[in-house]
């Protein structure tokens, strides 16, 4: 009796022990997004189980069953699209033909542009080149000498537009040029963009690094050691480079670690943040406000037509001061990452046009004038990187290339560019303007009465398919042949150069109408498939079932 007694308040005891550690726990899930990218494991586990198959020459052409006359249609067009790209990028094919023994970063892009399903057989039959010599404007010239107007960005290098940088990077020659490629010590430019960065962030403190990723890195890694604590936040599809810790799910082989993916906008991901000891930082890629807690937006998952964007920014505005507030009330680093929009939004960057003050803030891309960067401002207490009285205990981050001269001449040329009258000119009534291209662009694809629209934040768009398809990924060719060159992610990312004209981006408009009209003519889109997203999707899983597991057809 008496030893039931004890074990009983034993227990007692225990779990009054146990339970806020399991509420916690309880609370973290219930704050992950209920889709796979906010399961990292589970994504991975997921994607090791997805059986590599390829559609024969019949089945690519009727991936949804379609009629004969239809399938008809596809290869016609298919058929076309080759000779185009064979008559106008001819020696560039032939130059990624050789590159791609060497490189394996272009057979990996060349391969993820679609499904992958359907890639084997496009590869063959569909080929494009990645060669070219020069840029004019907004238009690429490949090695044949064909122009395509770049709708690519350069991954959002491209600001304003590539006259621009090629003027930073030749005035970058001009001002440290009698210095040279000497690193270790500092080029006097180097004071003068800090000091500058510093005024533009409104942060005390900076730190160059080679690339957006580093400078992550190094941002995580200052708020693990200012905080002792282990874990960083990120937010469920935000990219923050390819580091392990800000990549944690598929594409990364190694497995999970100091990470939490929690769900974006949302108030179970606040109380994670309110409750938790772990948390060091909360890191914010602004991009997400598009197409809150999914991924980048890629062709090669373009399996239905359930895409899906739009932009809201006093809710994400609303989001972001009550991130702040938490951080601030749990002594949490809140890091904006604004390597890919930093100078997008507004000069002062997400920070100015969002109203909300960041500790730490990552730049990156453009901020280069065109050379490889990255670069950390941040409050004076998280910069610092050792402790007086504890001597040993130090954040150590170097990096040969950090502050290399010529970086710093095209950022130098790069921050003074952008204080002129000609960019005051863009900045001003910026994001009215892009609202207004984007509505024109909208309203040409409607009255043309096709089943597609594009949604964008700013001068970053996606293309969004209203009617069910298993061919939407064939848009990106389409548009090519029609002079428009998309990124190899394809229609999920349009990167506008903010000095685009209203005639510019209408011509453009016109241009993606034809395109659009030929995926109807050439029967991509056809009508009365009968399909809905549920049953690709339905269909599509089947199909795995069966290619893993060996059942029958039917
Ligand atoms: C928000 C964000 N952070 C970090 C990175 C990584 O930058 P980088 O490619 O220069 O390493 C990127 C790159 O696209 C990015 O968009």
């Amino acid at each position: 009796m008496e030893e039931t007694l004890v074990l009983s308040t034993l227990a007692l005891a225990v779990a009054a022990l146990l339970a806020p550690k399991a509420k916690r726990r309880l609370e973290l899930s219930r704050a992950k997004h209920r889709s796979l990218a906010g399961h990292s494991r589970m994504a991975k586990r997921v994607a090791s189980l997805i059986p590599g198959y390829a559609y024969d020459e019949a089945r690519f052409f009727n991936a949804d069953d379609a009629a004969p006359e239809v399938v008809e249609r596809r290869t016609a067009g298919l058929a076309r699209l080759a000779a185009h790209f064979e008559a106008t990028e001819q020696s560039s094919i032939a130059m990624s033909d050789r590159a791609k023994a060497l490189l394996p970063d272009l057979r990996f892009t060349a391969s993820y542009r679609v499904p992958f399903q359907f890639s084997p057989y496009l590869r063959e039959r569909l080929r494009t080149g990645n060669f070219v010599r020069a840029s004019h404007g907004p238009l690429l010239e490949n090695i044949d000498g064909t122009e395509l107007h770049d709708l690519a960005g350069s991954y959002g290098v491209n600001l304003f537009g590539y006259g621009f940088y090629k003027d930073c990077i030749q005035e970058a020659q001009t001002l440290v040029g009698e210095l040279g490629p000497v690193l270790g010590s500092y080029h006097p430019l180097v004071l003068d963009n800090a000091e500058r960065l510093a005024q533009l962030s409104g942060q005390d403190c900076v730190s160059f690094h080679m690339s957006g990723t580093e400078a992550v890195m190094q941002a995580v890694r200052l708020a693990r050691y200012h905080t002792r604590r282990s874990h960083l936040v990120r937010f469920c599809g935000a990219y923050h480079g390819w580091w392990d810790d800000v990549q944690p799910g598929p594409g990364n082989p190694a497995k999970p670690g100091h990470t939490y993916t929690l769900q974006d906008m949302d108030e179970r991901s606040l109380q994670v943040l309110r409750t938790r000891k772990d948390v060091a930082c909360v890191l914010v890629n602004p991009l997400q406000a598009l197409h809150p807690n999914a991924g980048a937006p890629g062709d090669s998952t373009l399996v239905d037509s359930s895409r899906r964007a739009g932009y809201d920014r006093a809710a994400y505005t609303a989001w972001l001061k009550c991130l702040r507030d938490v951080c601030t009330e749990r002594g949490i680093v809140l890091i904006f990452d604004e390597v890919f929009l930093g100078f997008r939004l507004a000069k002062g960057g997400a920070q100015e046009y969002f109203g909300v003050k960041a500790d730490l803030v990552t730049y990156g891309k453009t901020l280069g004038g065109g050379l490889p960067v990255g670069v950390v401002c941040g409050q004076a207490r998280l910069m610092q990187r050792f402790r007086e009285d504890r001597p040993a205990d130090i954040c150590f981050a170097r990096g040969t290339f950090n502050s290399h001269p010529y970086v710093m001449g095209a950022m130098n040329a790069f921050l003074r560019r952008i204080e002129g009258p000609e960019i005051a000119a863009i900045y001003e009534g910026l994001d009215e303007r892009w609202i207004g291209h984007l509505q024109r662009f909208n309203a040409k694809l409607e009255a043309a009465g096709l089943p597609l629209r594009v949604a964008g934040m700013g001068s970053v768009w996606t293309v969004l398919f209203t009617r069910p398809s298993r061919y939407n990924w064939m848009l990106q060719y389409l548009v090519r042949e029609q002079g428009l060159a998309l990124s190899w992610v394809g229609s999920g990312r349009i990167i506008w150069s903010i000095d685009h004209d209203e005639a510019t981006v209408d011509g453009v408009a016109d241009r993606f109408v034809k395109a659009g009209q030929n995926m109807l003519n050439d029967g991509w889109w056809h009508e009365g498939s009968g399909l809905d997203n549920k049953s690709i999707r339905r269909s599509l899983l089947k199909e795995m079932l069966r290619q893993k597991f060996g059942f029958a057809q039917g």
